[in-house]
Protein backbone atom coordinates (compact mmCIF):
# COMPACT_ATOMS: atom_id res chain seq x y z
CA UNK A 1 0.00 0.00 0.00
CA UNK A 2 1.15 3.33 -0.80
CA UNK A 3 2.16 5.76 2.02
CA UNK A 4 -0.01 8.86 2.35
CA UNK A 5 2.18 11.50 3.55
CA UNK A 6 0.08 15.07 4.83
CA UNK A 7 2.22 17.58 5.41
CA UNK A 8 2.25 19.52 8.80
CA UNK A 9 4.39 22.44 8.36
CA UNK A 10 3.16 25.64 9.75
CA UNK A 11 3.95 27.69 6.97
CA UNK A 12 2.44 25.07 4.12
CA UNK A 13 -1.04 25.44 6.71
CA UNK A 14 -0.77 28.99 6.21
CA UNK A 15 -0.26 29.51 2.99
CA UNK A 16 -2.92 26.68 2.20
CA UNK A 17 -5.50 28.85 4.05
CA UNK A 18 -4.93 32.00 2.34
CA UNK A 19 -5.30 30.78 -1.18
CA UNK A 20 -8.61 29.27 -0.01
CA UNK A 21 -10.29 32.40 0.55
CA UNK A 22 -12.69 33.49 -1.81
CA UNK A 23 -11.45 37.25 -1.80
CA UNK A 24 -7.59 36.37 -2.84
CA UNK A 25 -6.93 37.04 -6.65
CA UNK A 26 -5.35 35.47 -9.38
CA UNK A 27 -1.89 37.18 -8.65
CA UNK A 28 -1.79 36.34 -5.43
CA UNK A 29 -3.35 32.51 -5.43
CA UNK A 30 -0.76 32.11 -8.70
CA UNK A 31 2.17 33.17 -6.54
CA UNK A 32 0.87 31.28 -3.17
CA UNK A 33 0.78 27.71 -5.15
CA UNK A 34 4.02 28.23 -6.49
CA UNK A 35 5.76 29.14 -2.81
CA UNK A 36 3.43 26.14 -1.49
CA UNK A 37 4.91 23.82 -4.05
CA UNK A 38 8.46 24.79 -3.26
CA UNK A 39 7.61 24.22 0.63
CA UNK A 40 6.18 20.98 -0.33
CA UNK A 41 8.98 20.04 -3.06
CA UNK A 42 11.46 20.57 -0.03
CA UNK A 43 9.13 17.77 2.13
CA UNK A 44 8.43 15.50 -0.35
CA UNK A 45 12.64 15.02 -1.51
CA UNK A 46 14.23 14.73 2.12
CA UNK A 47 14.28 10.48 1.39
CA UNK A 48 16.05 10.91 -1.80
CA UNK A 49 18.94 8.51 -2.42
CA UNK A 50 22.74 9.75 -2.02
CA UNK A 51 26.07 9.10 -3.04
CA UNK A 52 29.26 9.89 -1.95
CA UNK A 53 31.30 12.11 -4.21
CA UNK A 54 35.02 13.24 -4.40
CA UNK A 55 35.11 17.04 -4.29
CA UNK A 56 37.72 19.65 -3.62
CA UNK A 57 37.24 22.79 -1.02
CA UNK A 58 39.69 25.99 -1.26
CA UNK A 59 41.15 24.40 1.99
CA UNK A 60 41.33 20.45 0.51
CA UNK A 61 40.11 17.17 -0.72
CA UNK A 62 36.93 15.65 0.55
CA UNK A 63 33.64 13.31 0.41
CA UNK A 64 30.83 14.62 0.26
CA UNK A 65 26.71 13.98 -1.18
CA UNK A 66 25.18 14.21 -3.76
CA UNK A 67 21.87 12.83 -5.46
CA UNK A 68 22.09 9.66 -6.76
CA UNK A 69 21.69 7.83 -10.32
CA UNK A 70 19.61 9.91 -12.84
CA UNK A 71 17.73 12.88 -11.27
CA UNK A 72 14.61 14.13 -11.30
CA UNK A 73 11.56 14.66 -13.60
CA UNK A 74 8.71 17.03 -13.14
CA UNK A 75 5.16 16.26 -14.49
CA UNK A 76 2.05 18.61 -14.13
CA UNK A 77 -1.43 17.73 -15.12
CA UNK A 78 -2.76 20.45 -17.40
CA UNK A 79 -3.53 23.39 -16.79
CA UNK A 80 -3.37 23.55 -12.76
CA UNK A 81 -0.63 21.26 -11.91
CA UNK A 82 1.52 24.45 -14.54
CA UNK A 83 1.14 26.44 -11.54
CA UNK A 84 3.49 24.17 -9.34
CA UNK A 85 6.01 23.60 -11.08
CA UNK A 86 8.16 27.36 -11.16
CA UNK A 87 7.91 26.28 -7.56
CA UNK A 88 9.18 22.58 -7.58
CA UNK A 89 11.99 24.07 -10.07
CA UNK A 90 13.28 26.46 -7.49
CA UNK A 91 14.61 23.66 -5.51
CA UNK A 92 15.62 21.43 -8.23
CA UNK A 93 16.27 23.61 -11.26
CA UNK A 94 18.00 20.39 -13.08
CA UNK A 95 14.62 18.28 -13.53
CA UNK A 96 13.12 17.56 -16.64
CA UNK A 97 9.50 18.56 -17.11
CA UNK A 98 7.24 16.60 -19.10
CA UNK A 99 3.64 17.43 -19.92
CA UNK A 100 0.06 15.49 -19.64
CA UNK A 101 -3.10 17.07 -20.87
CA UNK A 102 -6.52 16.11 -19.28
CA UNK A 103 -9.04 17.37 -18.39
CA UNK A 104 -12.30 16.41 -16.60
CA UNK A 105 -15.32 15.52 -18.59
CA UNK A 106 -18.02 18.25 -16.73
CA UNK A 107 -20.90 15.37 -17.07
CA UNK A 108 -19.29 12.05 -16.49
CA UNK A 109 -16.25 13.53 -14.13
CA UNK A 110 -13.93 11.24 -15.79
CA UNK A 111 -10.09 12.53 -17.31
CA UNK A 112 -10.31 13.21 -20.95
CA UNK A 113 -6.86 13.06 -22.53
CA UNK A 114 -5.43 15.72 -24.87
CA UNK A 115 -1.70 15.91 -24.22
CA UNK A 116 1.51 13.77 -23.18
CA UNK A 117 5.09 15.13 -23.88
CA UNK A 118 7.61 13.63 -21.66
CA UNK A 119 11.20 13.45 -20.99
CA UNK A 120 13.09 10.72 -23.35
CA UNK A 121 14.62 9.41 -20.45
CA UNK A 122 11.65 9.40 -18.33
CA UNK A 123 11.78 6.15 -17.22
CA UNK A 124 14.75 6.21 -15.53
CA UNK A 125 14.14 8.75 -13.85
CA UNK A 126 12.37 9.50 -10.11
CA UNK A 127 9.03 11.74 -11.63
CA UNK A 128 7.08 13.69 -9.69
CA UNK A 129 3.50 14.30 -11.01
CA UNK A 130 1.92 17.86 -9.66
CA UNK A 131 -1.70 18.66 -9.77
CA UNK A 132 -2.61 21.30 -6.80
CA UNK A 133 -5.90 19.43 -6.64
CA UNK A 134 -7.04 15.35 -5.61
CA UNK A 135 -10.57 15.24 -6.12
CA UNK A 136 -12.40 11.91 -7.41
CA UNK A 137 -8.73 10.64 -8.60
CA UNK A 138 -10.10 10.81 -12.22
CA UNK A 139 -7.14 12.37 -13.74
CA UNK A 140 -4.14 11.61 -11.62
CA UNK A 141 -4.62 8.09 -11.05
CA UNK A 142 -4.86 8.13 -15.49
CA UNK A 143 -2.00 10.35 -15.69
CA UNK A 144 0.21 8.07 -13.87
CA UNK A 145 -1.16 4.97 -16.10
CA UNK A 146 0.14 7.08 -19.16
CA UNK A 147 3.31 7.39 -17.63
CA UNK A 148 3.69 3.51 -16.47
CA UNK A 149 2.55 2.60 -19.65
CA UNK A 150 5.55 4.46 -20.55
CA UNK A 151 7.93 2.84 -18.90
CA UNK A 152 8.31 4.86 -15.73
CA UNK A 153 8.75 3.34 -12.17
CA UNK A 154 9.60 5.71 -9.86
CA UNK A 155 6.49 7.94 -9.10
CA UNK A 156 5.31 10.29 -6.61
CA UNK A 157 2.35 12.13 -6.56
CA UNK A 158 1.86 15.71 -5.14
CA UNK A 159 -0.95 17.76 -4.47
CA UNK A 160 -1.92 20.94 -2.69
CA UNK A 161 -5.58 19.61 -1.47
CA UNK A 162 -7.02 16.01 -1.83
CA UNK A 163 -10.36 14.46 -1.10
CA UNK A 164 -10.57 11.45 1.26
CA UNK A 165 -12.01 9.52 -2.16
CA UNK A 166 -9.51 10.72 -4.30
CA UNK A 167 -6.46 9.56 -1.98
CA UNK A 168 -8.35 6.08 -2.00
CA UNK A 169 -8.99 5.70 -5.83
CA UNK A 170 -4.67 6.57 -5.91
CA UNK A 171 -4.05 3.59 -3.18
CA UNK A 172 -6.09 1.44 -5.11
CA UNK A 173 -5.29 1.89 -8.48
CA UNK A 174 -1.18 2.72 -7.61
CA UNK A 175 -0.42 1.12 -4.07
CA UNK A 176 3.00 1.45 -5.69
CA UNK A 177 2.64 5.47 -5.77
CA UNK A 178 3.53 7.70 -2.61
CA UNK A 179 1.02 10.63 -2.45
CA UNK A 180 2.45 13.84 -0.73
CA UNK A 181 -0.76 16.29 0.39
CA UNK A 182 -0.99 19.44 1.77
CA UNK A 183 -4.19 19.16 2.91
CA UNK A 184 -6.46 16.47 3.57
CA UNK A 185 -9.84 17.97 3.26
CA UNK A 186 -13.88 16.26 4.19
CA UNK A 187 -15.39 15.33 1.22
CA UNK A 188 -16.50 15.89 -2.54
CA UNK A 189 -19.78 18.23 -3.39
CA UNK A 190 -22.20 16.73 -5.70
CA UNK A 191 -20.57 18.78 -8.37
CA UNK A 192 -17.11 16.29 -7.30
CA UNK A 193 -15.65 19.72 -6.01
CA UNK A 194 -13.63 19.34 -2.92
CA UNK A 195 -15.10 20.13 0.02
CA UNK A 196 -14.02 23.05 2.15
CA UNK A 197 -11.11 23.31 -1.17
CA UNK A 198 -10.63 26.15 -2.87
CA UNK A 199 -12.88 26.21 -5.88
CA UNK A 200 -11.40 25.37 -9.45
CA UNK A 201 -7.66 25.34 -9.10
CA UNK A 202 -7.04 25.93 -12.91
CA UNK A 203 -9.33 28.76 -13.00
CA UNK A 204 -7.98 30.74 -10.19
CA UNK A 205 -4.49 29.91 -11.22
CA UNK A 206 -5.49 31.33 -14.80
CA UNK A 207 -7.75 33.68 -14.26
CA UNK A 208 -10.15 32.21 -16.35
CA UNK A 209 -13.28 32.51 -14.15
C1 LIG B 1 -8.82 19.83 -12.04
C2 LIG B 1 -7.56 19.62 -11.23
C3 LIG B 1 -7.28 18.17 -11.44
C4 LIG B 1 -8.65 17.57 -11.53
C5 LIG B 1 -8.97 16.90 -10.23
O1 LIG B 1 -8.53 19.94 -13.39
O2 LIG B 1 -6.50 20.46 -11.63
O3 LIG B 1 -6.54 17.88 -12.63
O4 LIG B 1 -9.58 18.66 -11.75
O5 LIG B 1 -10.20 16.26 -10.28
P1 LIG B 1 -10.33 14.68 -10.27
O6 LIG B 1 -9.44 14.18 -9.15
O7 LIG B 1 -11.77 14.47 -10.01
O8 LIG B 1 -9.89 14.15 -11.61
P2 LIG B 1 -9.70 20.24 -14.48
O9 LIG B 1 -10.22 18.95 -14.99
O10 LIG B 1 -10.68 21.21 -13.91
O11 LIG B 1 -8.89 20.85 -15.69
P3 LIG B 1 -8.04 22.23 -15.79
O12 LIG B 1 -6.82 22.05 -14.92
O13 LIG B 1 -7.73 22.29 -17.22
O14 LIG B 1 -8.91 23.36 -15.30
N1 LIG C 1 -10.86 20.36 -9.58
C1 LIG C 1 -10.69 21.56 -8.98
O1 LIG C 1 -10.02 22.45 -9.53
N2 LIG C 1 -11.24 21.77 -7.79
C2 LIG C 1 -11.96 20.82 -7.13
O2 LIG C 1 -12.43 21.07 -6.02
C3 LIG C 1 -12.11 19.58 -7.78
C4 LIG C 1 -11.57 19.37 -8.99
Amino acid sequence: MSKVHIMDHPLIQHKISYIRREEVGTKEFREVVGEIACLMCYEATRDLKLGDVKIKTPICETIGKELAGKKLAVVPILRAGLGMVDGMLTLIPAAKVGHIGLYRDPETFEPVEYYCKLPADCDERQVFVVDPMLATGGSSTAAIQMLKDKGVKRIRFMCIIAAPEGVKRMQEAHPDVDIYIGALDERLNEHKYIVPGLGDAGDRIFGTK
